[in-house]
């Protein structure tokens, strides 16, 4: 049997096998209510019947002003959360382990007048110019990332996404790039991990589930100024000590730049193994993980624990049972027996 498609436990987390479906905004709330729709419950169930063992809900707003667009999902009301549980449940009896991604777009929320960030920086030329949080706004932010984490725990999620990668806002904090601020959330990289850490210990308080995170560890910048290697080895370390269970690791989306490095499947994987090598935490990688055999490879070499997998779950749905063949994996199971049929 394969690892990628073998079960795998973390801490109390018991997935079937080690695909994660991977975050992906869809922006297809159509009311602008940030209200789960129709459409998520066949994107998202079509997955679970093809088998993925977790899938992480694409990043979902504490804060109405925090989403990229006003067509994301949000979890700031009650009733967000009604339409949520339901969607949790019939993953749930489709048989996959469903996350959430809790996001806040901070100064690349496109819909947002102004936007806010850690300092008034902006993205790009074209980005509004965004306002920078006062103190109280900052704990305002800190206490709907909780309430959000609260609705997520009641509607029976099994892991906890903290989406703290991509340049979104926590991810502003974290980088003297786009944090500049001279009070206690700014300056050191103490402080500039403190919003990250007070979010992560209130939800850790009241969330019984898997709770991850998502870094960036490059900003593809060559000023000398970008978080370096040892910061991130330091953060995640404080994460693990904050109660974090699985770094999810990808890179860029601080600044308006590309990646540099040559890509090719994997190539977000050397992050990811140097995390798990100096932190000893479980790790899952990203990016271009397409080929079965890359990612079984990952696996057995121990370089990750878990497999995320993005684009291709949008353009093959059976990637799973594609897998299985490609690795020759015989005790794969499909769905049910007549999907078996179709194999
Ligand atoms: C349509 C689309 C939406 C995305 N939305 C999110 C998101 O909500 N949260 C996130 O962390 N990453 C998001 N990403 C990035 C993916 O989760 C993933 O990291 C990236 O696509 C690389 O993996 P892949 O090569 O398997 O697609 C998105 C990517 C795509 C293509």
């Amino acid at each position: 049997m394969s690892l990628l498609l073998s079960p795998i436990n973390i801490g109390k987390l018991s997935l079937k096998n080690r695909v994660v479906m991977s975050p992906m905004c869809m922006y297809e709330v159509k009311e602008k209510d940030g209200m789960i729709t129709p459409f998520h419950f066949a994107h998202y169930g079509a997955r679970a019947i093809a088998n993925v063992g977790l899938i992480i809900i694409e990043a979902t707003a504490a804060q109405p002003c925090g989403r990229i667009t006003n067509h994301d999902l949000g979890l700031w009301n009650d009733s967000q959360a009604e339409k949520f549980t339901e969607l949790v449940s019939s993953l749930h009896y489709l048989g996959s382990k469903v996350g959430v991604q809790l996001a806040h777009a901070g100064r690349k929320a496109e819909d947002a007048q102004p936007p806010v960030a850690p300092s008034a920086i902006a993205f790009n030329n074209t980005s509004s110019l965004p306002k920078a949080l006062d103190i109280d706004e900052i704990k305002q932010v800190k206490d709907d990332f909780v309430k959000a984490a609260e609705r997520a725990q009641q509607a029976d999620v099994d892991v906890i996404e903290i989406h703290a990668a991509h340049g979104y806002l926590i991810n502003q904090f974290l980088s003297p790039l786009t944090n500049q601020r001279q009070d206690k959330y700014g300056g050191s990289l103490l402080n500039r991990y403190r919003l990250l850490q007070e979010i992560t210990t209130e939800i850790r308080a009241i969330f019984s589930g898997s709770l991850w995170v998502r870094l960036s560890l490059t900003d593809y910048d060559h000023s000398g100024q970008q978080n370096s290697m040892e910061d991130w080895i330091q953060i995640c370390q404080w994460l693990k000590r904050d109660g974090i269970d699985v770094i999810d690791v990808s890179t860029g989306g601080l600044l308006d730049k590309a990646p540099d490095l040559p890509i090719h499947g994997g190539y977000q994987t050397p992050f990811a193994t140097a995390i798990k090598q100096a932190v000893d935490i479980p790790v899952a990688t990203v990016g271009l993980l397409t080929s079965p055999t890359l990612a079984e490879y990952i696996l057995q070499n121990q370089q990750a624990d878990l497999i995320m997998e993005g684009r291709v779950l949008l353009r093959n749905i059976n990637w799973l049972a594609d897998a299985a063949k490609e690795l020759h994996d015989h005790q794969y199971q499909p769905f049910n027996a007549a999907y078996q049929r179709g194999q």
